[in-house]
């Protein structure tokens, strides 16, 4: 049998008829990409993939109960300084890395590019995302005398587009040698009736496989081998997105050393007695109103995306296959005759990991509480909330905070 055969036999066995089909048309050249793509993906998990979109997502609430978290402003002076010693030492002896994960692109900010690449109109200048979050860092190495190696996860998507622009803004400063570009993952999409996308390079057409891909391309990038032989013990992975991310937060990291081996916005919870996070979509209304004996919210603890693991904890979830979320979204396909369709109404799956999903994999972990005003001011929507004029107030209003209590 040859190669075409072969991909011809995959292909009916999971109902994909309209790719046979798309194969015989091809010119030599395009048949053989399109072979190979058909050889690298894997059918039998897009299969349960597909069969999953299918179920329904259940939440008992009886199964759920609150879980435990120290209060940032609640601490007191001998613990604060406890925690900020505790991290300290581990940024200054190098054992600190930081990863953004920067694959998504700003559709739903209305930004062509890298959602990195935002410019948030602050201080009239304005400051792009990525240039905001190098900000952030080289305070961090100035104070600790260190250079935290960054790694910031791209997609195929925007990789290119991402190198570009940070080689032509200098890396905002940041020593390039100890800024390390990984692509993410990728996934095909899929209709309701299970048939794959075709794009119009006439090749299946894929997108990012969701934040949760991290772990495993850190492993498959290299990246985690790197880090080990740096001496990092500690990485802390956050989005490209929250303006006040703190990235090298001491007290965070005290806490969780100290803990270890212990938010819509997606809440935190215990859930048959592991750690878990429940998306904003998925949680049932009458629990996000659930109030304890004190008036505080039980499910509280929102997930703002700041998240420190060790390396074994990072080793550890890359090598285990986390679930995959559906989300039923517009993309445009190719049909049979080669026309591209524009779809007016969502038409089909795309297939995301989510990187709380890992939590479960662990008996406990810790979780600070912050101030919002202090710790999230994200970009995520053109207008109204989570958008750059909220962000932008909230920037300029924490900065001018700080600078006030500096002098
Ligand atoms: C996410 C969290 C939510 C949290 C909120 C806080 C998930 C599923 N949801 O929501 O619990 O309360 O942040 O801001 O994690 N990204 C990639 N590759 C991808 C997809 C996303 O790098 O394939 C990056 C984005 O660039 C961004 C971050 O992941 O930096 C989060 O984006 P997204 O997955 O869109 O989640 P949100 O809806 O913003």
């Amino acid at each position: 049998m040859d190669k075409t055969e072969e991909a011809a036999d995959i292909l009916a066995e999971y109902n994909q008829q309209h790719i046979i089909t798309l194969l015989k048309k091809l010119d030599e050249a395009k048949k053989q990409e399109l072979i190979e793509q058909i050889n690298n993906i894997d059918f039998h998990q897009l299969k349960e993939l597909y069969d999953n979109t299918k179920k329904e997502i259940e939440i008992k609430e009886n199964k759920i109960v609150a879980i435990d978290y120290l209060d940032k402003e609640k601490l007191s002076k001998n613990e604060t300084e406890r925690f900020n010693n505790l991290g300290e030492n581990i940024i200054v002896n190098g054992k600190y890395a930081v990863v953004t994960m920067a694959g998504g692109q700003g559709t739903r900010l209305g930004h062509t590019g890298p959602k990195g690449t935002f410019k948030l109109d602050v201080y009239g200048k304005g400051k792009y995302l990525f240039e905001i979050l190098a900000e952030n860092l080289k305070e961090a190495n100035k104070k600790y005398n260190v250079t935290i190696p960054w790694y910031i996860m791209t997609s195929k998507e925007n990789n290119n587009a991402t190198q570009e622009f940070l080689e032509k803004n200098n890396y905002f400063g940041y020593d390039k040698n100890n800024v390390m570009l990984f692509e993410q993952g990728e996934l095909p999409l899929m209709d309701t009736d299970g048939k794959l996308l075709i794009g119009k390079d006439l090749k299946i057409k894929e997108a990012s496989d969701g934040n949760g891909g991290v772990f495993c391309s850190l492993r498959k990038t290299g990246m985690l081998s790197d880090m080990k032989e740096r001496g990092v013990k500690w990485v802390f992975i956050g989005g490209v997105d929250n303006v006040l991310l703190k990235m090298a937060d001491v007290t965070l990291l005290g806490m969780a050393i100290d803990r270890n081996p212990k938010e819509r916005v997606g809440v935190f919870c215990k859930m048959n007695g592991h750690p878990k996070v429940i998306e904003y979509s998925e949680l049932p209304e009458k629990m996000a109103e659930e109030v304890d004996n004190n008036g505080e919210l039980k499910f509280g603890e929102s997930h703002i995306m700041c998240n420190l693991f060790t390396i074994d904890a990072v080793e550890k979830i890359s090598k285990e296959p986390l679930i995959y979320h559906s989300a039923f979204k517009k993309n445009s396909y190719v049909d049979e005759n080669g026309k591209e369709i524009i779809p007016t109404e969502p038409n089909s799956y795309k297939f995301e990991a989510f990187i709380f999903d890992s939590f479960e994999l662990f008996d406990d972990i810790a979780i600070l509480r912050g101030k919002r005003e202090d710790d999230f001011a994200p970009v995520k929507n053109k207008e109204g909330v989570d958008s750059p004029k909220t962000a932008k107030e909230l920037y300029e209003k924490y900065w001018e905070k700080i600078n006030k209590s500096m002098n």
